[in-house]
């Protein structure tokens, strides 16, 4: 019987919108509310430096007004460890981050940035908050997540998303080499970036992908069905493709 597969929605792009205009509207904890109603496993929010999207006060209200666990995405900057360790989330995952991007453009070096995550790992890992590390799904960048003692990494699934035709192909083929080798590890493995219903089959059919967090394409879906059909309907698409993996 094939592993359950976790869906975390992102709900950045509802404050981009909300930011948009600089009032109240449309709330992001609203939006997680809902998803937690529609059968979400957990929120994902990404606190930029620059506060593009979600902001301190949301990551406030995300802790006391959502009973869904909050995946913190995160710079590894002392800024945002000191606000990790002030909230505790359930988890944590380690992104690179770059002022001028528009999305989070690769996944971290983690073998190449080794020194400087190492304290980040472990103070996170101390207060009881879950590590992942946001990686391309490469065997080195698994191998140096391991070594850091982080418990979990997510797959950027963007060079999946973004390939067409047999170079699609390869890119899913790296990202079910990626998958089992974290397993192989002991490594717990999520993945996420870009996916839509298109093409999110593929990877929810990767056996040892346990959970994937999607944003952008579902909130973009919600403005023409509503953020709970959306998200039912994405649910839905990876359990089939699960069911025949
Ligand atoms: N996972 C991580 C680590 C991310 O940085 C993002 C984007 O914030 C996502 C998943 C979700 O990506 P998208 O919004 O393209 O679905």
């Amino acid at each position: 019987m094939s592993r359950p597969l976790r869906l975390g929605v992102n709900i950045d792009h509802v404050a981009t919108v909300r930011n948009a205009r600089g009032g109240p509207h449309p709330d992001p904890v609203r939006a997680a509310r809902l998803a937690a109603e529609a059968g979400a496993d957990g929120i994902t929010a990404h606190l930029r430096e620059d506060r593009r999207h979600i902001r301190d006060g949301d990551i406030d209200r995300l802790m006391a007004e959502v009973a869904l666990p909050l995946n913190l995405e995160m710079a590894a900057t002392e800024e945002m460890l000191a606000i990790a360790l002030r909230h505790r989330p359930h988890a944590a995952c380690l992104v690179p981050e770059k002022r001028t991007e528009v999305t989070t453009e690769g996944g971290l070096d983690v073998a190449g940035q080794y020194k400087h995550l190492v304290r980040h790992v472990e103070e996170l890992g101390a207060a009881g908050v879950r590590v992942s590390l946001f990686i391309d799904p490469e065997a080195a960048q698994l191998d140096a997540a391991k070594a850091l003692g982080a418990p979990v990494v997510e797959l950027h699934t963007g060079a999946y998303c973004e390939a067409r035709g047999e170079e699609q192909r390869r890119e899913l083929e790296r990202l079910a080499r990626a998958a089992a080798y974290a397993e192989a590890i002991g490594l717990e493995c999520h993945a996420g970036h870009g996916l839509s219903y298109s093409d999110v089959g593929p990877v929810a059919a990767i056996p040892t992908i346990v959970e994937l967090n999607i944003g952008h394409f579902l909130v973009g879906e919600a403005v023409f069905v509503g953020l709970g059909n959306a998200i039912a309907r994405m649910r839905s698409a990876m359990k089939a493709a699960r069911a025949q993996a």
